[in-house]
Parts: C-alpha cells; structure tokens; sequence
C-alpha cells in the first residue's frame, strides 16, 4: 500500500500500459482518474467503454476510481481530466501522462495532419495535463509528473518523425517541469516502455526471423512496466526526478543524458579548412552511427 492517500490521474488507462499503471496503483491504494477516449490506433472515434470498464475492475477489486472520458489534446482537456480529480477526491497528486497514438509515414510523405495529431497528442497532451496539476503540485508542495517517452525519439525510428519528434520534445518537457517544481517537492521522470500492446501490434510478420521476434515481444507484458511507474509516484522515489527509464520486461534500464562527450578548441577559431582537417581525425571517431537497422533494441529481451 505504497500509495495510501494519493490521487493519480493516468491519461490513455483504458488499455495497455496505461491500464495496468491505474490497476497497480489502486492495488496500491491510490484513487484513481482512468482517463481515456477510447480512441482507434490512430487516433479516431471515440468510446467510454475502455475507460468504463477499467474503473469497474478497480471497484471489484475492492478500489476506488473515477473515468475521464476527454481528449488530453487541448488545455481544455488537460484542465477537465484535473478537474475530475479534484471534484471527485478533492486532490491530486500524481499524473501520469501516458496516452498516445501513431501515425507513422516516411517523412517525403508524412502530412500536417498526421504531424499535428501525433504531436497534439503525445506532447501537447503531456503539457496540457501537466500544466492543469502544477500549480495545484506548487500549493500543496507534492506532486509526481510520470511521462512516457520512447526509443523512436532517444534512439530514431524509421517513419516515425512525428512519433519521435513528440516523444524526445516530453524528454525535454520532464526535464524542464524537474527543474521547475524541484523546490516545491514534484519530481518529473520519463519511462520508456517495451510491451506487446495494440499499439505495438502492426510490426511486420513477413519472414520467419520477423515472426520469431515478434513472438518474444509478446512476452514483454505491459504488467511489467506498472511497478516502475507506481514506484516513480510514492513518498520514497522523492530524489529521483529528471530521468529516463527503459523497462522492458524483467529489465531496467537507465539511459544516458545529452552531454558532450569531447570538446576541440582552435586558438584562432574554427574556419571551414580546418574543419575539414579536425574532424575526420577527431569528433567523427566518436559519431554514434545511425540505428539504420532498427535492431538497436532487438538484442534477445531477457523475458
Ligand atoms: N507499447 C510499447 O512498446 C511502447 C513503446 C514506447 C512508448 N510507448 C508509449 O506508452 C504509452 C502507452 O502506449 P500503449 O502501448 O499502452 O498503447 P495503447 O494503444 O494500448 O494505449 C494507449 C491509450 O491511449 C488512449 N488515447 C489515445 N489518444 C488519447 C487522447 N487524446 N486522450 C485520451 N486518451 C487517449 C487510447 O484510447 C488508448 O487506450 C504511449 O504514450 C506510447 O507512446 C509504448
């Protein structure tokens, strides 16, 4: 009971990840916001039965929670799932801003549309919620911001600009809200989650090697991620804030920052001539080359 007293509000909780952080968290005695809209893959339609039934299963198993069926995509949105918070348990002290769609498209091809709804939902959405709880985290002096980033943004992903783009701009967000609130007692982390959910559901099974990943990315449960992110929201996590945590299956990992790695200096500053002499011999030694492959990840998930 880690969470006794505490109200979490977790965006996107009517299925996958999102679903089993409200889950844990109730079993951990928060109360619980389950917002979703109930939306497809892509973000379209809308339904209040994946919200609605999360919060039954919290009432069954003994638990208390409230469904928010808004839009995280506006800063109407983000006030009105707060709100439900407040009204319903008159606090609020943790968010975990998890909902999330794809839209993937090589970027010679990728659409405004397909740009903005991603970047609406993931970044805009992680804002807008964030933006609702700070001051009411800044009053009270204790808060919890939880945002789930991804390898598409801290690694790259082919076809995913818009994906990565939102995802490594919330890296920069949670940094930004640690730095923020520090001294009100909020921290702000990112998870970077590996689990077989919907979202993940259309990688391809062509070939055999394909299908024989695929089959271990199944056993990667989105279960596997809940304790990271219930941890994150207790009283005893109160140091840990700015960073990035990858959790896949019975694996942590904590990633690295954006720091130099190696400074040259020119007594009479850089021309383009003597760049073209430093680097070859120098910086591009140390160029982390790009993850064309897509493997970076596929080493065997130790499941
Ligand atoms: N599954 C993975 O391996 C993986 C990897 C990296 C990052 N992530 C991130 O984890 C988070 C959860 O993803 P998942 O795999 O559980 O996907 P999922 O599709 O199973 O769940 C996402 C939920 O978010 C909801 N949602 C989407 N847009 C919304 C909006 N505007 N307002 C409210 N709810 C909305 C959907 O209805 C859905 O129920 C996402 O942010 C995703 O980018 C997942």
């Amino acid at each position: 009971m880690m969470l006794k007293g505490k109200v979490a509000v977790v965006t996107g909780a009517g299925r996958g990840i999102g679903r089993e952080v409200a889950l844990l968290m109730a079993r951990h005695g928060a109360r619980v916001v389950v917002n979703d809209y109930g939306g497809s893959e892509a973000g379209t339609g809308g339904s209040a039965k994946p919200a609605d039934e999360v919060v039954d299963e919290i009432r069954r198993d003994g638990g208390e929670a409230v469904a928010s069926h808004h839009s995280v995509a506006s800063m109407a949105g983000g006030q009105a799932i707060v709100g439900t918070a407040v009204e319903a348990f008159g606090r609020v002290d943790v968010v975990v801003n998890n909902a999330g769609i794809l839209r993937d498209r090589m970027i010679f091809n990728m659409t405004e549309e397909e740009w903005d709804a991603v970047i609406d939902t993931h970044l805009k959405g992680t804002f807008a919620v964030t933006r609702a709880a700070a001051p009411i985290f800044r009053e009270q002096k204790w808060g919890r911001v939880i945002n789930m980033t991804s390898t598409s943004g801290l690694v790259g992903n082919v076809g995913q600009a818009n994906y990565a783009a939102a995802k490594l701009g919330i890296v920069g967000l949670t940094k930004v809200t640690a730095l923020d609130m520090a001294r009100y007692n909020v921290t702000a982390n990112c998870i970077s989650p590996f689990a077989w959910t919907r979202m993940i559901g259309t990688i391809p099974t062509e070939t055999e090697a394909q299908q024989a990943r695929v089959e271990k990315i199944k056993k990667l449960s989105p279960a596997h991620i809940a304790p990271v992110a219930a941890y994150l929201a207790t009283e005893q996590a109160k140091d840990i804030t700015g960073q990035i945590l990858g959790v896949r299956g019975k694996e942590i990992m904590l990633f690295g920052h954006h720091r130099p790695i190696m400074r040259v200096h020119h007594a009479e500053g850089w021309t383009v001539e003597r760049l073209g002499e430093m680097v070859p011999g120098t910086l591009q030694h140390h160029f982390v080359p790009l993850d064309t492959s897509g493997q970076y990840f596929n080493y065997d998930p130790l499941v």
